[in-house]
């Protein structure tokens, strides 16, 4: 187990580190994966105004979640899909954070062992996001990792993943953006994945939590073209604002499926959460509709807004109040400035992203191996060659005492410290720091290869399989 956080975010090691630093040389974050810019505020202070209405806390909403944002969120992917696809509230939980949501989608798919198997099976890409292959295992299913073996890359290609899954495998994993390396699958890859998981009936579990941020257009939409496949039901989706709006401490998610899934998925939240919290509604509204406007060729927030009320029309009655609440959050949405506030707050944040990136790649080219394109994520995965063949924990644990930096090196990512450490030192990267902020951590980081470095080996890509990996992601 690669200990990272045990130094990393342990309170005594911080408050040591500050106490020999001083204020001259605060911790910088490398790695979070988070996102250290500021919120939208327009956005924060339209969550926080809506939540006050009693309607939003008064009460447990179930475990499926308040229906105005589970609304919100079937109406985005229904535009989302152009009518390919039709999701309704029964098709979506709201969950806290994307993390709880991997945990029930792998408790609900565990249940699922197909006949004369002992255990379920899934399969990862690796690197991928850690928490995925923590839940499935302790979920019980055995799991594979994949590697791909072609250069310049690390995702495996749907050939290479597909190749790897065992018969007995009933659910695979993908992550867009994959985190930590920044990749995603093309429309035909999706395509290819749809058809091999309909043929076998494996349930694609896709994680979009950083998808919404890509600078070159637009994202290929699995629900669609798996439904295009005759396989809408094969996918669940789990998705958040904790990356992509700077919200982790919201908890604000949710989980898309077909309505029997989501059902025993609900089941198993009422143990963890019987409600959501009245902060998911109006967060989801807003956030799904300026969505919509900023994609537009899915119709406008104001088409979205309407499939809202027809999805909540049903429910009007149960909830006195609902309706009248439902517009005028629709109208302040678009009064109050939040709308545009969020959407010039993505924008700038998009911008931020591809300077950073352009910092790394122009300023500190020398300091890295090969790194992965960039196409619009918050992370991306980075070759130290200076530290190749050094011990990942010592070292992880030495850039935090000596230099100040928080990292999150591969093991954290899947497979072991040894496996990794014959190929190289791998950590991931995070662009969402404030420039200066960034150039700091990279300086300190190039401060660090030069003193504890030395020359270069390549990197090798060999496939392997099992260990269920472990640590922040
Ligand atoms: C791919 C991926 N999925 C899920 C999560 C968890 O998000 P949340 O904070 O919503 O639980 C993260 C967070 O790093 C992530 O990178």
């Amino acid at each position: 187990m690669l200990a990272v956080d045990e130094v990393n975010y342990d309170l005594t090691e911080q408050a040591d580190y500050v106490e020999r630093s001083g204020d001259e040389r605060p911790l910088v974050n490398l790695s979070s994966g988070v996102n250290f810019q500021q919120p939208a505020w327009e956005f924060v202070d339209f969550v926080l105004g809506a939540a006050r209405d009693p309607l939003l806390w008064h009460d447990y909403d179930g475990p499926n979640g308040h229906v105005l944002g589970r609304a919100a969120v079937a109406a985005y992917e229904t535009r989302r899909s152009a009518g390919l696809t039709t999701i309704g509230p029964e098709n979506v939980i709201v969950t806290a954070g994307a993390s709880a949501g991997i945990a029930l989608a792998a408790r609900v798919l565990a249940a699922r062992v197909r006949p004369g198997l002992q255990r379920p099976h899934a399969v990862l890409p690796a690197p991928t996001f850690p928490l995925v292959g923590a839940a499935l295992c302790d979920a019980g299913f055995t799991v594979s990792q994949v590697v791909s073996c072609l250069p310049e890359r690390w995702l495996p290609t749907v050939e290479e993943l597909t190749a790897s899954a065992p018969p007995q495998t009933t659910v695979i994993y993908v992550n867009t953006f994959n985190n930590p390396t920044g990749e995603r699958y093309s429309e035909a890859e999706l395509r290819q994945l749809a058809v091999w998981a309909r043929d076998r009936s494996v349930v694609i579990l896709h994680d979009v939590v950083s998808s919404d941020l890509a600078p070159e257009g637009h994202l290929p939409h699995l629900p669609s073209i798996a439904a295009k496949e005759g396989y809408a039901d094969g996918v669940l989706t789990v998705g958040s604002l904790s990356k992509s709006r700077a919200l982790p401490g919201f908890r604000i998610a949710w989980l898309i499926g077909d309505a029997q899934t989501m059902q025993a998925a609900a089941a198993a939240n009422e143990l963890i959460a019987p409600s959501s919290p009245g902060l998911a509604s109006p967060a989801l509204l807003l956030d799904r509709l300026a969505m919509l406007e900023a994609e537009r060729q899915y119709g406008s927030a104001r088409d979205g807004a309407e499939q809202v009320v027809d999805l909540i029309e049903p429910h009007f009655a149960t909830f006195p109040g609902l309706r009248e609440l439902t517009s005028r959050l629709i109208d302040e949405a678009h009064t109050s400035g939040a709308m545009a506030g969020l959407l010039a707050w993505r924008q700038d944040l998009r911008q931020l992203l591809a300077a950073n990136e352009a910092i790394l790649r122009t300023r500190f080219g020398d300091l890295t191996g090969w790194v992965p394109t960039w196409r619009g994520d918050f992370n991306t995965f980075i070759h130290l060659p200076a530290l190749d063949g050094r011990d990942y924990l010592q070292t992880t644990h030495t850039l935090f005492r000596r230099f100040g930096l928080q990292t999150l090196p591969a093991p954290a990512f899947g497979h072991t410290a040894q496996w990794w450490r014959q190929r190289g030192y791998f950590t991931r990267l995070s662009f969402a720091l404030p420039p200066a902020q960034w150039v700091r951590g990279l300086e300190r980081l190039a401060d660090a290869c030069a003193a504890l470095g030395r020359p270069t080996v390549g990197v090798g890509h060999p496939t392997a399989t099992a260990a269920p990996t472990n640590g922040r992601g």
